[in-house]
């Protein structure tokens, strides 16, 4: 092992995260696993969004690893931004986030002079959205790998549907179309499907076929899953892209193992909440819903209040990951609700950022109701949970598909329509029925839920053994690091 690193220790490997927190937290973690087996790693990335994670760096290197944040400036005066808005998130409008993603191009030329400057690097790890980093690393004779922070199976899919237009040989947007080619026979509607699968012409569409291109001429792609949770996928992948891929994960449980990593992950300015703790600990195993909808939603409040009752009228108690709305119905009603829920100690609510992985691994928690984002689907699997699957954007709905048909280990909300990040139709507010029925069924000891929980424990038995030496993704970055070894080998010494 030892040998193994010092022998690696002057591989130079920049990672370059977009500035979303959802695709930065696991590249940084990412990033962190490579540190700890021997390359040196420079992450390059914006001021405010260094500070979300850089005290793991700084823990990091002060423990001797070789790993560094070099920060570029936001062009915040250029786009029309006050200074410090750098990263999208809850509190993203859409005016907002086409002006970060407009900054977020700018970043070009200061990035590129860092990489064309006199540092020497043997390979660019690059989030899908950094298009242009292809053209670079091919001037500098260099691999780049691409990051995809959705699974593999959603990739795979999303292909699938692209190359077979299977969504257009059918009426009507109900209808059932097969996903062909794929290892499992699985069908989809087109109101299940993104808008920019649907409709490649809307504006984001083009950004897609741009991903879609340089993905393909990418050396690989890495994401964060292991070989047990969709091993098939990732031999597909291989296929249908023509390209390398590595699962390397779940980086979260393989990078964060002490406990002010998973405390501050994702925010520095959380503190390992006391009360939170105290309260969770005096709940029996497996008695606790964990509801959160991820880093990027923000429901209106006919929606929160939904679910506000629906987990008042439970016979669970849980807790709740929760943003107050823009708008002002029902204004006074969340407070009240948290009053009620508080006295009766039946409910805790998390205003804004939670430490997800201390709450997901405390016993108390016994099932999780999400949108279905990859981080939280796979944080939620290294604990081993049955889900609520509640899909709303991006590739949410492939993840439903995944886990209710696929692994088996969740129920289905029976949420009907994609929808663009953040927008809501009155007509789609999820009556408080439906969610109390989806609570009810996932939080019980019928033995269709006993053996989701079996299947779910099961992943995560893999995912840890996956992380292990002689495991798979253990493996798979013993295997990226010898392939850049060998390459950077070439480029000195020729074959
Ligand atoms: C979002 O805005 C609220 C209210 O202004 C603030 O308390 C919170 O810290 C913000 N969250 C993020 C992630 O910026
Ligand atoms: C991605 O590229 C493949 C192969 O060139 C093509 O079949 C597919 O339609 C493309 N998808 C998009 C969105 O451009
Ligand atoms: C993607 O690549 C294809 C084939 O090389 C090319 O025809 C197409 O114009 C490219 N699309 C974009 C948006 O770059
Ligand atoms: C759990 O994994 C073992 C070993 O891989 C397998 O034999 C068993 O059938 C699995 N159980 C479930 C419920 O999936």
């Amino acid at each position: 092992m030892l040998s193994h690193e010092a022998e690696a220790y002057n591989l130079k490997v920049i990672f370059l995260p977009f500035l979303s927190t959802s695709h930065m937290i696991p590249m940084v973690d990412m990033a962190r696993l490579f540190a700890m087996h021997g390359v040196d790693i420079t992450i390059i990335t914006t001021t405010s969004n260094a500070e979300i994670f850089q005290k793991s760096i700084d823990r990091d290197f002060n423990q001797g690893l070789s790993i560094k944040t070099h920060v570029v400036e936001f062009p915040a005066k250029e786009v029309g931004l006050p200074v410090g808005i750098e990263a999208m998130n809850a509190n993203t409008s859409i005016d907002m986030a086409d002006k970060i993603f407009k900054g977020f191009i700018m970043l070009q030329p200061q990035i590129e002079n860092y990489l064309f400057g006199e540092i020497e690097v043997d390979c660019i790890i690059s989030d899908m959205f950094y298009v242009w980093t292809v053209d670079v690393a091919a001037k500098l004779g260099i691999p780049r790998i691409v990051f995809c922070p959705a699974s593999i199976f959603s990739r795979c899919t999303e292909l699938s549907i692209e190359q077979h237009s299977s969504h257009t040989k059918v009426e009507s947007d109900c209808d059932k179309f097969t996903i062909v080619g794929l290892p499992d026979k699985l069908e989809m509607n087109r109101l299940q499907l993104p808008n920019w699968v649907k409709k490649p012409d809307v504006p984001f569409g083009e950004m897609i076929k741009v991903v879609n291109n340089t993905t393909r001429k990418s050396y690989g792609a890495v994401f964060n899953s292991f070989y047990g949770l969709e091993g098939a996928y990732e031999e597909h992948y291989k296929n249908a892209f023509g390209t390398k891929c590595w699962s390397l994960g779940p980086v979260s449980l393989w990078a964060n193992q002490d406990v002010s990593d998973k405390a501050e992950r994702g925010d520095t300015n959380v503190e390992g909440d006391s009360s939170l703790f105290k309260w969770l600990n005096s709940k029996k195993e497996n008695s606790v819903l964990y509801v959160s909808f991820g880093s990027m939603n923000k429901f209106p409040s006919s929606q929160l209040i939904e679910i506000a009752h629906a987990l008042e009228v439970s016979s669970v108690d849980f807790i709740w990951v929760v943003r107050k709305s823009n708008d002002k119905e029902g204004e006074g009603f969340m407070e009240e609700f948290e009053k009620r829920v508080k006295e009766s100690n039946k409910g805790y609510l998390i205003w804004g950022w939670a430490p997800q992985l201390l709450i997901l691994e405390n016993k108390a928690i016994g099932g999780i109701v999400t949108h279905c984002g990859w981080n939280t689907v796979v944080e939620s699997l290294n604990v081993g949970l049955p889900m609520v699957t509640w899909p709303l954007f991006a590739e949410q709905f492939f993840h439903e598909k995944l886990v209710v048909e696929v692994l088996k280990i969740g129920v289905s909300l029976g949420i009907r329509e994609w929808k663009n990040w953040n927008e809501f139709d009155t007509k789609d507010i999820v009556k408080r029925d439906d969610i109390a029925k989806a609570i009810g069924l996932v939080m019980t000891n019928r033995k269709e839920v006993e053996e989701m929980r079996l299947r779910a424990k099961n992943l995560s038995d893999d995912g840890k053994k996956a992380i292990l030496v002689g495991g798979s993704s253990h493996a798979n970055l013993i295997q990226i690091i010898e392939e850049l070894k060998s390459l950077k080998h070439q480029r000195h010494y020729g074959n």
